[in-house]
């Protein structure tokens, strides 16, 4: 693997592959790899000539500074993982380089998406994801990008983000990974202790709680129930909805046939978890 901090250089070595009419398949991360992300590598290195990496704690979709801090930072075991995964490039760039000095960040109009859900509980969050991925799609030029339905807002505002660029890049989204016991995997995940770890299923549970109940007309009750669930187990609740599955449009009512999907955020202590699953 070859693991690359400039983006002029990385850009060189990549202009070269794509000259040769090769592909490239693309996994933008955080770091503190779990099998998820591994997941994500495996998908691109099996559909495409090279894989590519990065590795960058953006910290302009952070809207709490303590979150950013306290984000997990294990490069040391991530390369090994990457390394064992076979990936051949890492892209691993300094804040510096991402976000040069006296550089004005673009702004992207996302609509609904960039407001409900994820976006009103983090607001800035969803443009500070497009901007960092804008900026690494244009230097990385890559034939498919892969990402992870474990976030699925994200998923669709980048997807929006990509249709409204002259961008002529495939996005494959790509099933969540769950620990044996359903716990969806997650960086955030190593920042539990034993009893909160145990405790952590408790979102998924509030999820197949809606998916088990789920009948035509009114949702309240349903979400309702599951606010309460966590609750009584000292979650801070910050939604528990359900959504258009194409659009995101939160629903009070089902018709028996309307794609939904449910999304869950609550805080268990300090630590914000968040889940969905598609109904
Ligand atoms: P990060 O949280 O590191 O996630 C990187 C990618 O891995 C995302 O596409 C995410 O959805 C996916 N992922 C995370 N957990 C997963 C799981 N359990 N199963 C499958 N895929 C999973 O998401 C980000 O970083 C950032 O916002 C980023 C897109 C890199 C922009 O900074």
């Amino acid at each position: 693997m070859i693991i690359i901090e400039n983006i002029k250089t990385l850009h060189n070595h990549l202009f070269t592959i794509k000259k040769d009419s090769k592909t490239i398949g693309f996994v933008p991360t955080m770091g503190a790899l779990h099998k998820g992300h591994i997941s994500l590598i495996l998908k691109a290195k099996v559909e495409n000539n090279i894989s590519v990496c990065s590795i960058f704690v953006n910290p302009t979709q952070f809207n709490n500074v303590s979150d950013l801090e306290k984000y997990p930072k294990t490069l040391e075991a991530d390369i090994i993982k990457l390394k064992k995964a076979d990936c051949d490039f890492l892209f691993l760039p300094s804040v510096e380089e991402m976000y040069p000095k006296n550089e004005v960040n673009l702004y992207y109009n996302l609509g609904l998406i960039e407001t409900t859900l994820e976006g009103k509980y983090r607001p800035g969050h969803f443009q500070g994801v497009c901007i960092i991925v804008d900026k690494l799609l244009a230097i990385v030029m890559p034939t498919t990008l892969y990402l992870g339905r474990k976030d699925y807002q994200q998923c669709m505002v980048i997807n929006k983000m990509m249709q409204d660029k002259p961008y002529n890049i495939n996005l494959c989204i790509c099933d969540t990974v769950r620990e044996e016991d359903g716990l969806a995997m997650s960086s955030r995940n190593m920042r539990l202790d034993e009893i909160e770890r145990q405790r952590a299923l408790r979102i998924i549970e509030s999820l197949q709680m809606i998916e088990c109940n789920l009948k035509i007309g009114s949702l309240e009750l349903l979400k309702k129930s599951s606010v309460i669930f966590l609750e009584q187990n000292n979650y801070k609740v910050d939604y528990v909805e359900i959504a258009d599955a194409e659009t995101l449009e939160l629903q009070t009512t089902w018709d028996g046939k309307r794609k939904l999907v449910a999304l869950v955020a609550a805080y268990l202590n300090d630590v914000r978890l968040i889940d969905n699953i598609i109904l």
